[in-house]
């Protein structure tokens, strides 16, 4: 089994999985959450460099951290070299343990503006925010990219041996096309072909939905790391029970009592992040999502959607919890376990 530490530059990452930067999700609350669950790095959403460097409040208040994330991997987005490196900076001053380059984010807007996905076929421009990039910051530098515009992966090859003369440390790989968007499947080949040339460590990542498939990403690929997205979005538990299964050992299912402390402290860390009015307003689909397979889960949620602030919202969470823990609730949990 695979259970190898991950080393990015100084930064030991053990377990070896890492919680995907995912815009609108990956905040400071959901990071703890995903972290509290044991996963062995955490990265922020994308942030833009433009948004950083001239001000933006908002973009600003997205560097918000806590020494329990770390190891705390932020990633920021753009199109001008100087402006990245100066992005970097701010991202390095503010604490952070790696800063990633985003290179896969297929976006219209963001493509738009050759940020993104766009950089994938204008390797120039690559190579100049690597370089400049490289040069302002100290910590480790990673690199996250798609196959590229078209399936052949030409492009991932350009830009990943690019990033290995520039001195990025380590690159993620998510192998799917830009025109793909997140439809079709992840190609797990690529990485593994990817893996022969590359002598930085590399990160896999797409469709990996459970703790087997998990180890099979590792077993296929020869990848170091591996990288979830979407499934951490309803199940942060994932992280755990793919460090247990790693190790060989058995993951039970999380409690119910520990599935619903684990909303409840995202909730709290919300609120204290976020304030209350926007924590509350977020909570109405994020712990929608946190549900998902639970007997009476759409009920919950039709429920959810009417709350307006905490005290709303723990009422629901605790009723809820009450049904599941019923004759009928248990009845119905043991028949969508079965
Ligand atoms: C809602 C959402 C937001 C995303 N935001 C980002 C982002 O900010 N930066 C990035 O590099 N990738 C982003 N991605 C892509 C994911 O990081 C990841 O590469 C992709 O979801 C494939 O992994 P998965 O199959 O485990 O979900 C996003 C994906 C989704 C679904």
């Amino acid at each position: 089994m695979t259970n190898k530490a991950l080393r990015i530059g100084p930064v030991t990452i053990q377990p070896p999985t890492i919680l995907a930067p995912l815009a609108g999700i990956t905040d400071l609350p959901f990071r703890l959450m995903a972290k509290d669950a044991g996963c062995g790095l955490v990265c922020s959403e994308m942030i833009s460099a433009n948004g950083l460097v001239y001000g933006s409040k908002k973009t600003f208040k997205m560097l918000e951290s806590t020494d329990r994330e770390r190891p705390l991997s932020i990633q920021i987005f753009g199109a001008d070299p100087g402006i990245m490196a100066e992005a970097a900076r701010m991202v390095e001053g503010a604490g952070a343990d790696i800063l990633d380059i985003n290179f896969g984010c297929s976006v219209k807007k963001v493509v738009k503006t050759d940020s993104g996905v766009a950089l994938m076929r204008d390797p120039q421009r690559a190579e100049k925010i690597m370089i400049a990039v490289r040069k302002a910051i100290a910590i480790p530098l990673t690199i996250k990219i798609r196959s590229g515009w078209d399936p052949s992966g030409k492009q991932a090859f350009e830009i990943a041996s690019m990033a290995e003369q520039c001195g990025v440390d380590a690159l993620c790989l998510h192998p799917r096309t830009a025109g793909q968007g997140f439809g079709g499947k992840a190609y797990w080949p690529l990485i593994a072909a990817l893996k022969q040339k590359l002598s930085i460590p590399l990160i896999g990542n797409g469709d990996i939905t459970s703790p087997e498939l998990a180890h099979d990403m590792f077993e296929q690929t020869g990848c170091e790391g591996i990288m979830i997205g979407r499934a951490a979005l309803s199940d942060p538990d994932i992280f755990r029970r793919t460090s247990l299964f790693l190790e060989n050992k058995i993951a039970e299912p999380l409690s119910l009592d520990d599935h619903f402390r684990m909303m409840g402290n995202y909730l709290k860390n919300s609120i204290d992040h976020h304030g209350e009015s926007i924590a509350c307003n977020m909570m109405r689909s994020r712990l929608g999502f946190l549900v998902k397979g639970l007997p009476g889960c759409s009920t919950f949620r039709k429920k959810l959607v009417l709350t307006t602030c905490e005290k709303d919202i723990r009422d629901c969470l605790s009723a809820f919890q009450l049904y599941l823990d019923s004759d009928h609730g248990k009845e119905q949990l043991a028949r969508s376990d079965s």
